[in-house]
């Protein structure tokens, strides 16, 4: 059975309270963690923006965000009553007003938190003045969205702007699909089982593919999303650390730093990607379905909402495996896994099979959370030794002892963990500065190129050249499909 483990009190402060994400996530998260007594009642949530609200005006945006975002029998209205007691609100302005009272607010006894759910380029002078204000005490937390930063420079400007007030076991940068239950179940797997660890390599397995694809477009997101791409959005971070997750070596202990000096090491033998083993995409329009630049509002763009490549890990045991990466939006459905495929059997006793197809081991992040193991069986009956590949399949959903699946989402466990004080899930200053050392040669090359991307139709694979990053006669992709 689960277990519900109360944080210490504390004193979160929401920049950019009245914000998308806030909206969306942080404040129905925190609601979730109110309503199962791990947020302490003594704790709370104090809204800041740069607009005066006054505390009735932020309670009640709130609860409307926290109706808007969760389904209805999900909540009572006790817990939102005393959830909503929680809020506070102050206003801050850059350089001007609030953080006298701000400073004010926050409470000595209890654990300070400053969560910049901003636009990166507000960093610099909010980290100033909470520094200035005294705010950035000992024990204080700063937790940090994406994007972090745009390239290998503006990342050290950041992490530089950061460290100059906080120390790096202060700095919480969030990349969400860390929170993802299936995500740490990467890591149950690999290192709970004693199983999978004697054929995680080369020598077993074939390839690895690792794919998130979004059924959405750039929802509104035009402004922001135009200057980053696929590449800049989600493989730098998301995909990454995926990527991290399936190749890294066994940490000595599930410690913070054991964890991420691993993934670092795999950021750092990544291959650069060669750019015939690239493909970028862009959708286009279909019927009843805007294209990407009629979504952005722009009349032209360069930028991919669809990437894939093949990369190689030089390092003893990936040495010789390929890695296949995908990532794109207006795909054919929503749907993120990793998949281990192993290799061919060496020779096959069977006379009627000449060859048994490789097993494949899937990770599914999203939707119906769950693994899949296709394993080659006896096709039951008589007829002789007939053979044929089934999966063994296990959907969280349907486990009993998972029914938390729905209970904790990837933010809401996330800020408790900045609670706690557990930067397992995080992200280190190194690892993010190592990511766009990678990505950096990627994207100045197209820029310099001037390459555009391929139009693909909006519910499909995305380009169907993306399958010749395959060898001719090899796997080729999984399907996108649950
Ligand atoms: C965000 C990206 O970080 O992740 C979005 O900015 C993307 O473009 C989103 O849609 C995907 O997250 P999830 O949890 O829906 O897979």
């Amino acid at each position: 059975m689960y277990e519900i483990i109360p944080v210490d009190p504390f004193d979160l402060v929401l920049f950019g309270a009245t914000g998308d994400l806030s909206k969306r996530e942080i404040l129905p998260g925190l609601y979730r963690r109110f309503k199962v007594a791990q947020m302490p009642p003594d704790s709370r949530v104090i809204g800041s923006a740069r607009t005066a609200m006054s505390q009735d005006g932020f309670r009640k945006l709130a609860a409307e965000a926290i109706e808007a975002a969760l389904e209805a029998d999900a909540i009572d209205h006790n817990s939102m009553g005393g959830f909503l007691d929680c809020l506070e609100y102050v206003a801050v302005d850059g350089e001007r007003g609030g953080w006298e009272e701000l400073a004010r607010t926050i409470r000595d006894d209890v654990i300070a938190a400053y969560y910049l759910s901003v636009a990166p380029k507000v960093f610099p002078v909010l980290v100033r003045n909470l520094k200035d204000s005294g705010l950035a005490r000992k024990g204080a937390r700063i937790v940090v969205e994406k994007p972090f930063g745009n390239d290998l420079e503006s990342a050290r400007a950041l992490n530089s702007v950061l460290s100059d007030a906080f120390s790096e076991a202060q700095i919480y940068r969030i990349d969400h699909y860390l929170g993802k239950e299936t995500v740490q179940n990467l890591m149950a797997l690999r290192f709970g089982n004693i199983l999978f660890e004697p054929l995680w390599n080369s020598r077993f397995v074939d390839h690895v593919q690792i794919t998130v694809a979004e059924e959405v477009g750039i929802e509104g997101r035009g402004g922001y999303y135009d200057d980053s791409g696929a590449m800049r959005d989600m493989v730098q971070n998301h995909l990454m650390q995926l990527l991290c997750l399936t190749a890294m070596e066994p940490p000595s202990t599930f410690s913070a730093d054991a964890v991420r000096d691993e993934k670092l090491k795999v950021i750092r033998a990544l291959e650069p990607v060669d750019p015939e083993c690239l493909v970028r995409g862009q959708y286009g329009g279909g019927p009843g379905v805007r294209s990407y630049l009629g979504d952005a509002g722009i009349d032209d763009s360069k930028t991919e909402s669809y990437v894939a490549f093949r990369c190689g890990i030089a390092n003893w045991r990936w040495a010789g495996t390929p890695f296949y990466l995908r990532t794109g939006k207006r795909l054919r459905k929503r749907l993120s896994e990793v998949a281990i495929v192993f290799r061919s059997l060496p020779h096959s006793i069977f006379s009627d099979h000449e060859s048994i197809d490789g097993n494949v081991l899937a990770i599914r992040l999203q939707p119906n959370e769950g693994i899949t193991m296709r394993l080659t069986i006896k096709e039951p009956g008589p007829g002789g030794m007939r053979l044929t590949n089934v999966p063994l399949d296990m959907s969280f959903a349907d486990a009993p002892l998972l029914e938390m699946k729905e209970l904790t989402n990837a933010y809401e466990r996330l800020i408790m963990d900045v609670i706690r004080g557990n930067q397992t899930l995080f992200m280190r200053n190194d690892e993010v500065e190592a990511a766009w050392k990678w990505a950096d040669p990627v994207i100045g090359g197209w820029e310099a190129s001037g390459s555009r991307p391929l139009i693909y139709d909006p519910g499909t694979d995305g380009p169907a050249s993306a399958a010749k990053l395959f060898p001719k006669g090899g796997a080729g992709w999984r399907p996108i499909e649950h």
